[in-house]
């Protein structure tokens, strides 16, 4: 994107991350010096809306004063909808598992109709976990969405959208991601015919930067390049139906009036974007390369000091140079399980069978690395300074096991072959050559 161009789309939004921001819509609209007064400017309603627990330590507050057209309260009964995401889990399985791209929709599918869930390792109700979906989808929302069982981080991978959240508007196109706050209430707007991508469930803390470590005060994600969005209201008296995942459930409700009708706001629990071009690459200059954990994008801690409830981590393009060094990622067994996507062009481990919009699951102690292909690769390659170019796959990588749901195990996306990327690794040892 031209520095121009990028200066402008900076603008549309405010820049940082975690910050104390306030936006309003209306001058004079945001209360001054205090969060409840008992007028409040243009006859305005106050609503708070809490991210965190109020005890938890102020480092970790998060929470959000809005001044509304009319409160959240000021709706009817919610019923349960016959379609829901399909979240039932499946058998248990230690294998490894690949998925072939989501098809579009062949009828009308707006974001909602679009999820599927794909795997999940907690219930939504627990204060840790996660659970993954996909999305499939060809029309606009006419309708509103919040989710009352975590954070919701976004990873397009094709067709742009707009997020028309309580807080303001966020434009995403793929190459870029948002995070929606547990609760916050929003519309998807396709702004081409189709859009698909990832999405990430949080049940846990929520989503933040990575500590730096020795790499410093830089680098990685830098917070200034997150965006939130500036306060925008809708006044609309018709009909709208407000729906909520709750427990895992889809339940809708109609009002008659649009929800997202905050005029002013002013806090830090906040949808915000990022664009993944903007990240920072760190690797090695001399020989091997570094653990993963430098990807990391985004971060929930879990109860276990140093180990993440989920690290949300992307593989960029970026410069080869290591020397005397086996380039691809090494073959291996972790902790910790792994969901790969794949947004765009190709992963350097995989030479076919993973494309753009397909996915794969390496659970804990799974074996799992480069395929035969290009394992053979790289291991012949000439090792001068090679740049990994016109790709970005990420992970969802979580401290829990990810369990597949029957329907991601029933679907005709998923691979039978899988395992037969590894079964050329034939044996190359002899004793008498070192
Ligand atoms: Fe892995």
């Amino acid at each position: 994107m031209p520095l121009q161009e990028q200066a402008r789309e900076t603008a549309r939004y405010l820049s940082g991350f975690g910050n104390e921001f306030s936006s309003e819509a209306l001058p004079g609209a945001l209360p001054v010096g205090q969060n409840s007064p008992q007028k409040v400017p243009y006859g305005l309603y106050t609503e708070l809306l809490s991210g965190t627990a109020f005890t938890v330590p102020r480092s970790e507050a998060r929470r959000t004063w809005m001044y509304r057209i009319r409160p959240s309260a000021n709706h009817g009964h919610y019923q349960r909808l016959d379609r829901q995401l399909g979240s039932e889990l499946g058998p248990i399985t230690p294998n490894r598992l690949r998925w072939n791209p989501q098809p579009f929709p062949d009828t009308a599918t707006d974001f909602i109709d679009g999820l599927t869930c794909v795997a999940a390792n907690a219930e939504p109700g627990q204060p840790t976990g996660a659970s993954i979906y996909r999305y499939a989808a060809n029309c606009s929302m006419e309708r509103v969405f919040f989710n009352a069982d975590g954070e919701l981080l976004i990873v397009p991978q094709q067709g742009a959208m707009r997020l028309v959240t309580e807080l303001g508007a966020l434009e995403v196109a793929p190459l870029e991601i948002a995070v929606i706050p547990r609760g916050m209430r929003f519309r998807v707007e396709l702004l081409g015919a189709t859009a698909r991508g990832y999405l990430c469930e949080n049940h846990g803390c929520a989503l933040r930067l990575p500590d730096l470590g020795p790499i410093g005060s830089n680098g990685l994600a830098n917070p200034r390049d997150f965006l939130a969005p500036v306060a925008q209201y809708e006044e609309r008296d018709e009909p709208v139906q407000l729906v909520q995942k709750f427990l895992g459930e889809l339940w809708a409700t109609e009002l008659d009036h649009s929800p997202l009708d905050v005029v002013a706001w002013h806090g830090n629990n906040v949808p915000y974007k990022y664009d993944l071009r903007r990240f920072n690459t760190i690797g090695t200059v001399s020989f091997d390369h570094p653990d993963p954990s430098i990807f990391t994008v985004l971060t929930s801690p879990s109860a276990i000091h140093g180990m993440a409830n989920i690290d949300f981590v992307i593989f960029p393009p970026r410069w080869m140079v290591a020397e005397n060094t086996f380039r691809p990622p090494w073959f291996h067994r972790n902790l910790m399980n792994e969901f790969m996507g794949l947004i765009d062009g190709a992963y350097d481990a995989k030479a076919d069978g993973f494309s753009p919009g397909g996915a794969s699951l390496h659970n804990c102690m799974s074996a799992h690395g480069p395929d035969h292909v290009s394992t053979e690769q790289a291991i012949r390659a000439e090792l001068k300074p090679h740049k990994i170019e016109n790709t970005m796959a990420f992970m969802f990588e979580t401290g829990q096991v990810l369990r597949p749901t029957r329907q991601a195990l029933e679907s005709p996306e998923l691979q039978q072959d899988y395992d037969s990327c590894w079964a050329g690794l034939t044996k190359t040892f002899d004793k008498n050559r070192k």
